[in-house]
């Protein structure tokens, strides 16, 4: 036996379509959309792209793990996101340390202002955001939750980071945080980057990582967590030339979400009003997606002007200046950032992408994205067919990460496919063996195509080339 992997008896084998020189459309099915988080979290837990964390634990509230599945999706929303970034030749990367000196989040601002209003029910126990809470519930003083009047505490400033200690001593002087947004580890590091890459303003920084934050109010699946990945870059102009920049970082930041698929239907901009600004912005917009709990935040645009290297400098006592040597001149850039949430930039994608289609669940991710790109079956369990169906898989291996199967019929190998996203499905049968083509079957149309063996590597990588969101 060539292959292990998935291999179960065969209870039946489907014909494949007889007319194999043309392409073989598919008969028009309704189309239905994810009408709620809860089908995506079952598909995720069964498929193995998210599962709660410490599950045999009973969970623990708001944690999730990335199976196998969901780890490669998040690799590749990462790696489009840094392609993106440090492609660009004002772009330079950094991975910074979660745990950081205090004073960073006295000088951040986070200490003293990383907080969000919190109101107890004296009689169900529920917690909530005052700032997030309908006025008129929360001056007639009535719970949202169990709908009793008088029985919510007045809102108490909640700081959202997270304390530990550092060394063995638990006292004041060992407190550290974890870092509640990767932003600060950019800000602190202008200079090294500056100098050490000799990058002229304007040019910015990226950065992948974990942040932490306490919610008052986690939920929704992966939307918020209290523990999260951020993609974060921070674009160091000159003062004046800001809000220039800001616009082109809108424009660029958007155009980023629909190259990985999301429908311009689904995407809107929402700008900051006065009331919503974070401590640190003077100009805010969010991209926002319509999940199906509505419009909702993925992505942060802020003109954070020098607010963060002004404080440092304050702090540290060191100088975060910018010397532009052909002008003579030494300023505090002004900074431009975007910010959006890897897990709910995956979240959005994967609503996006989901479809019930009859029999079918399937993701029509990009493919890209896709944690497989193609998936090899033999029709039949035959050693003359696995061992052409081996070299296929071999080859097409080595250009994109493949799946293989051999278990259970053609039409249940597709649909096992089609849930987890799969773009192309190839199928090797007898005709193969006399003639060297192959069945490719397309996911989100479902047509059928035959193929040359030979050809199937260029055939693929066009395919994907093409592909568009429908
Ligand atoms: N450095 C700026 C900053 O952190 P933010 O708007 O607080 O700005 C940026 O966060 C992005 O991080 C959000 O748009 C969201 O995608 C993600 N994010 C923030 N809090 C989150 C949470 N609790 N769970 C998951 N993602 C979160």
């Amino acid at each position: 036996m060539i292959f292990h992997r998935k291999s179960r008896p065969v209870s039946c084998i489907l014909p494949l379509m007889s007319d194999e020189t043309k392409t073989v459309e598919a008969p028009a099915i309704e189309s239905k959309e994810l009408t709620s988080f809860q089908e995506l979290v079952s598909l995720c837990k069964r498929r193995g792209f998210i599962f709660p964390s410490s599950e045999i634990y009973g969970g623990i509230g708001s944690c999730w793990d990335y199976g196998p599945l969901g780890v490669q999706l998040k690799l590749n929303i990462k790696d489009s996101w840094w392609k993106a970034m440090t492609d660009r030749d004002d772009v330079e990367g950094l991975d910074a340390s979660i745990l950081m000196h205090p004073r960073v989040w006295e000088a951040s601002g986070h200490v003293a202002g990383f907080v969000d209003p919190l109101v107890d029910c004296k009689n169900c126990k529920s917690r909530f955001r005052a700032d997030k809470m309908d006025a008129e519930k929360l001056k007639a003083n009535e719970c949202p939750n169990c709908g009793k009047k008088g029985t919510l505490t007045e809102p108490r400033q909640f700081n959202l980071m997270f304390k530990t200690h550092m060394g063995p001593l638990e006292d004041t002087a060992s407190v550290v945080y974890l870092r509640p947004e990767t932003a600060q580890g950019i800000f602190v590091n202008f200079e090294n980057v500056q100098q050490s890459s000799r990058q002229k303003i304007p040019f910015g920084i990226a950065q992948i990582g974990k942040a932490f934050r306490n919610e008052i109010t986690p939920g929704n699946f992966i939307f918020r967590t209290r523990e999260f990945e951020q993609m974060e870059m921070q674009y160091f102009v000159k003062p004046g030339t800001d809000m220039e920049h800001f616009e082109q970082w809108k424009q660029t930041r958007l155009d980023w979400h629909l190259s990985n698929g999301l429908r311009r239907s689904k995407l809107r901009f929402h700008e900051h009003g006065p009331g919503e600004l974070a401590h640190y912005a003077r100009a805010a917009f969010d991209v926002e997606y319509e999940y199906p709990i509505g419009w909702q935040e993925i992505e942060g645009i802020h003109n954070r002007s020098d607010f963060d290297l002004r404080r440092h400098q304050e702090f540290s006592g060191k100088k975060c200046e910018y010397f532009d040597e052909a002008a003579k001149e030494r300023y505090l850039p002004f900074v431009v950032e975007t910010s959006v949430g890897c897990d709910r930039a995956l979240l959005a994608l994967l609503c996006d992408a989901y479809r019930l289609e009859g029999e079918r669940t399937v993701l029509k991710l990009h493919p890209k994205l896709a944690p497989y790109k193609v998936a090899v079956f033999p029709l039949m369990k035959k050693p003359e067919l696995l061992e052409f169906t081996d070299k296929i898989y071999k080859n097409l291996k080595t250009h994109f990460r493949t799946d293989y199967d051999e278990s259970g019929t053609i039409g249940k190998r597709y649909r096992r496919q089609d849930e987890i996203g799969t773009p192309y499905c190839v199928t090797i049968d007898y005709d193969g063996l006399t003639d060297g083509t192959v069945t490719v079957r397309e996911r989100d149309q479902m047509t059928q195509e035959r193929v040359s063996a030979e050809k199937l590597v260029s055939y693929i990588q066009d395919k994907m080339l093409v592909w568009k969101s429908e």
